[in-house]
């Protein structure tokens, strides 16, 4: 499949209930041929409104790390494992992840990352699961790099703090971001 008829399919998808609730779908965007694919959680509020992934106050944060590490958003893809926004943004539910789950695989089919970064621990165990993975917490693996082989690719996978998450901590969870950034671009 390419990513015209896959984004075709998520943007008009009623697989969950979540469709009654959104305003727009978020498949994700960036660069097709990107090395480095990150993948959230769920859209929010504003992301909800515009129908783009990141792009409220953690969005901000990932933007201003991007720039300190030399990179935009054209070199990556950026997507979350729902593509629609929970309500009140409460978290995930395990049926609406398994609606969504077959979307996101097949972005990683088609984007072929050599670097595949979850952001934060829901995206992480999301990953586990579906690569038979056992990484560890995200407050142990941020920041280190795991081998994976999933659909016959080698995939690495560099899991990093949510942005949200960074936010709402001490300030000291910044630079540890950042320096986590920077490892995954000098990997690849
Ligand atoms: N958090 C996510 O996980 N995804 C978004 O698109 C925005 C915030
Ligand atoms: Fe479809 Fe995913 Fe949106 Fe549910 S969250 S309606 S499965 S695109």
């Amino acid at each position: 499949m390419d990513i015209k008829t896959l984004n075709n399919q998520i943007t008009n998808c009623k697989k969950c209930h979540l469709w009654t609730t959104r305003k727009h779908v978020v498949p994700g965007e960036g660069n097709v041929n990107a090395d480095v694919m990150f993948i959230g959680e769920a859209p929010g509020k504003i992301e909800d409104e515009t129908g783009r992934p990141f792009v409220g106050r953690a969005g901000k944060l990932l933007d201003d790390t991007f720039k300190k590490v030399g990179i935009t958003r054209q070199d990556v893809f950026i997507t979350s494992i729902l593509k629609c926004r929970p309500p009140n943004n409460r978290n995930p539910r395990k049926d609406e992840v398994e609606a969504c789950t077959p979307y996101t695989l097949e972005q990683i089919k088609i984007i072929s990352p050599k670097v595949i970064v979850p952001l934060g621990n829901v995206a992480l165990k999301w990953l586990n699961k579906m690569f038979g993975l056992n990484i560890g917490p995200i407050t142990k693996s941020h920041g280190k790099c795991y081998n994976a082989k999933q659909f016959g690719m080698k995939i690495k996978i560099m899991p990093i703090y949510h942005p949200a998450y960074v936010l709402r901590g001490l300030p000291s969870r910044r630079p540890v971001f950042e320096s986590d950034m920077q490892k995954i671009f000098l990997n690849i």
